[in-house]
């Protein structure tokens, strides 16, 4: 996608074959800044500090970083300790794990003097096939945009509501749940996205918003407690929401507040569609609820918050009384009974066992 017209993914190889460059989210929307990443402890900091974030693009950065460490050291007890390293930063995205595994699977097979060669180009394969599977996913959500079209009044926009930001920063490129926002953009058809802000950290309000309005989608940040309010007066055609792990049963899990929107469209008959690519879906586990690890992250997330000054620098704030503790779980989990559809690269299914397995007989590809 383009930032000021300019085509950029959100994480690409540094022209020395050794490095990785990214753009740094926490600096997003007020500054746009390029960080090189060259060994695997960077990495590693990026993750866990969400330089990058989004369960793909964490999945992505995550495979360079343990070349980055086969670069340095490719002895077997170095690959052990580099991915148990990197799978712990995040635990609730699975693509983490997947990317990892996939990587020190192919690795373990290879002779130490090829493994960074093997696993820099395996990163690469993993971030370009990520591409293509947020494009198919945009092609199947552009198809549910269209009905939704035809039921509109001529020239009235789709409006969709979407929580977080599973945008092309989320992943290497296009996204997951805004992919058919820009297909639709793109093929003329009228498309308005309302974007919940995200608290506590804010990536629909700093990041969706940032990406749509670089694409020129247009959109309307709300706060993350009108949602309902404006479902129950008809203003919401759809929810599109990403994943960060959806169980073999369908169960949801997606950054927290999630549930509640699906709680409020299922209450007012709104479709409420989740874009999960297959590195997405952890066929090893069925309950949700009981069984996705649920990040818990620090307290100052939500008892302060930054922003752009009258004078143009960028700040951090305190909003809560000082001494009040604060619980912040970064993810919560929708049943898949409140799920009308997972928009997955091999179409949009039903969120259920039979349908996930049907779709994906041999697992998750890789
Ligand atoms: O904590 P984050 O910003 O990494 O959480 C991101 C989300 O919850 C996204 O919705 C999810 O990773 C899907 S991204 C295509």
């Amino acid at each position: 996608m383009r930032v000021d017209g300019k085509p950029y993914t959100t994480i690409w190889a540094g022209d020395d074959g050794a490095s990785i460059k990214i753009i740094d989210q926490t600096r997003l929307p007020h500054r746009f800044e390029i960080i090189t990443i060259s060994d695997v402890d960077t990495a590693a900091r990026a993750i866990a500090e969400m330089w990058v974030r989004g369960a793909p693009l964490i999945g992505v950065t995550a495979a360079y970083g343990l070349a980055l460490a086969m670069r340095a050291d490719p002895a077997d007890a170095n690959l052990e300790r580099a991915s148990a390293h990197l799978k712990a930063m995040r635990p609730t995205a699975v693509n983490l794990q997947w990317a990892v595994d996939r990587v020190r699977r192919l690795l373990e097979a290879a002779p130490p003097p090829q493994r960074f060669k093997t696993a820099f180009a395996e990163a690469g394969v993993i971030a370009r096939d990520d591409i293509a599977l947020c494009e198919a996913i945009g092609m199947h959500g552009l198809s549910l945009i269209k009905t939704l079209v035809a039921g509109k009044p001529p020239g009235a926009p789709v409006n969709i509501l979407t929580h977080c930001n599973a945008g092309w920063l989320a992943t290497v490129d296009w996204g997951t749940a805004t992919a058919p926002v820009y297909k639709a953009h793109d093929a003329g058809l009228a498309v308005h996205v309302y974007v919940d802000e995200t608290r506590p950290r804010n990536q629909g309000a700093a990041l969706t918003a940032f990406e749509l309005g670089q694409h020129g989608v247009p959109h309307t940040v709300i706060a993350d407690n009108a949602g309902g309010h404006l479902m129950q007066h008809g203003g919401i055609d759809a929810v599109i929401v990403g994943t960060d792990r959806t169980t073999a049963s369908g169960d949801v899990c997606n950054k927290i507040g999630t549930y509640l929107k699906a709680l409020a469209a299922k209450d007012n008959g709104v479709p409420f569609y989740v874009a999960a690519p297959s590195p997405s879906i952890d066929f090893s586990i069925a309950d949700g609820v009981r069984e996705v690890p649920i990040e818990i992250r620090s307290e100052a997330e939500v008892t302060h918050i930054s922003g752009l000054t009258a004078d143009g620098e960028v700040t951090r704030v305190r909003l809560t009384p000082e001494g009040s503790r604060a619980l912040n779980p970064a993810f919560d989990v929708t049943p898949a009974r409140l799920v009308t559809g997972l928009i997955t690269e091999r179409g949009v299914i039903e969120a259920n066992a039979s349908a996930l397995a049907a779709a994906f007989r041999e697992g998750i590809a890789g």
